[in-house]
């Protein structure tokens, strides 16, 4: 019998204890032995609920519980989680987490003391939610070299985008809309600005070059400044609007961004939609894969807890090498990276074209039926050359185009 400790009972803690509960059976015969819940750590107390008795209000009690193999981390944020996980490793207990903010700030470590107490940290569940992708990413496509993953990595953001495409509706009242129905939190800044999706890019970046990429290095470009005229324009050229989390490999550098893009009805993740993820990943063998399900919600992300608790209780004593060092991921400069772009400027057509093409060079007009601005595809030009260019007119928003 396997003994766990939670730590957390909340949306995905309290998911966890659900799914070992209901799936006991099948659970137990898949690892070879009973995976018990032995104490759950939270600051509230569950009268009625079937933790009641085994809730613990002292991480110590956990700590120095010789019987607890494996700590389930569910609380979230940074600490004191950061420091549980790290207490219960060095105590010679096994971890799996959901925090990705913990993983995508301190991964490498955490697998560094791991490894030295013969015991496992695992975080399939901190990015894409319900989705298999880490342990694919390390076990899966481990013969292949990455050259690129690109995600839509997170719900909230496709919920608001894929709405605002087929209902017409703007930014601000799908948000509020979203928020009612509890798909979007009350503070949304992490997901509307790309926050959230940064660090998922991050981890999955670090996994597949197996060196840290730190999320603050990645450049990161939200939803919030996404109109109804910019969902026109993407109709007008048969695209869709997706905020997409992507790296990508050219020669020996590696690129990042967490950035809106337009996507036609030739990409694999055009159909993605609503509250759902998906992520592609290119290797240089396999050639695509494509990961697609649930990036949230409780019993989807426990899910994917479980699968670790499980990994975990198949390997006491031994250690799974993760690779993914300190060492930092040189990141190709982002000036130098290269796209198409849908720009719209002020002014009409006649008025603009010209200073445009002086500016862009050659450009594919787009008419969405607006006479007081322009809009145009450029050819594809690096970050720097838009930039530059960018200054030489009145830009009202841009949109890279994944074409
Ligand atoms: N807020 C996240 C989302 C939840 O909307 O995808 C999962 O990280």
């Amino acid at each position: 019998m396997i003994k766990v400790s939670v730590l957390g009972y909340g949306t995905v803690g309290s998911g966890v204890v659900e799914i070992l509960r209901e799936n006991a059976d099948i659970i137990t015969k898949r690892t070879g032995e009973e995976i018990v819940v032995k104490s759950v750590l939270d600051l509230r107390d569950f009268p009625g609920d079937p933790v009641q008795d085994i809730i613990v209000h002292d991480f110590e009690e956990i700590k120095n519980d010789t019987e607890v193999q494996i700590v389930v981390e569910t609380m979230g944020g940074l600490h004191p989680a950061y420091e549980f996980v790290k207490a219960a490793l060095e105590s010679g207990k096994s971890v799996c987490t959901s925090n990705k903010a913990l993983v995508a700030a301190y991964g490498p470590e955490l697998l560094e003391i791991a490894q030295s107490h013969n015991v496992n940290f695992l975080f399939e569940a901190s990015v894409g939610g319900g989705i298999p992708i880490i342990r694919p990413l390390k076990i899966s496509l481990a013969p292949d070299e990455i050259l690129e993953i690109s995600g839509i990595l997170n719900g909230t953001t496709n919920y608001i985008l894929t709405e605002m495409t087929d209902k017409g509706s703007d930014f601000d009242s799908v948000l509020k809309e979203a928020q009612e129905k509890g798909y979007a939190e009350k503070d949304p800044t992490a997901d509307v600005e790309g926050y959230d999706a940064c660090r998922k890019i991050a981890i999955l970046t670090s996994l597949a070059y197996g060196k840290q990429l730190d999320f603050e290095d990645i450049y990161t470009e939200g939803i919030t400044k996404i109109t109804d005229r910019d969902i026109a324009y993407a109709k007008e050229i048969g695209a869709k609007v997706k905020i997409f989390g992507s790296s990508k490999k050219s020669g020996d550098k590696v690129s990042a961004m967490v950035a809106p893009k337009l996507i036609t009805s030739s990409h694999p993740l055009y159909s993605v939609d609503g509250v759902f993820n998906a992520i592609l990943v290119k290797g240089n063998m396999v050639g695509d894969v494509m990961f697609y399900g649930q990036g949230a919600g409780k019993l989807a992300t426990a899910s994917a807890v479980v699968s670790d608790i499980i990994d975990e209780a198949k390997h006491v004593n031994v250690n799974m090498k993760t690779l993914w060092d300190h060492e930092k991921l040189a990141l190709m400069p982002l000036d130098e990276v290269t796209s198409k772009f849908l720009v719209r400027v002020k002014g009409n057509r006649e008025s603009v074209q010209d200073a445009v093409e002086k500016a862009f060079g050659k450009v594919t007009p787009v008419d969405a039926g607006f006479d007081d601005e322009f809009g145009f595809v450029t050819e594809e030009i690096t970050e720097g050359a838009y930039a530059g260019a960018a200054k030489q007119v009145e830009v009202i928003n841009k949109i890279r185009f994944d074409a």
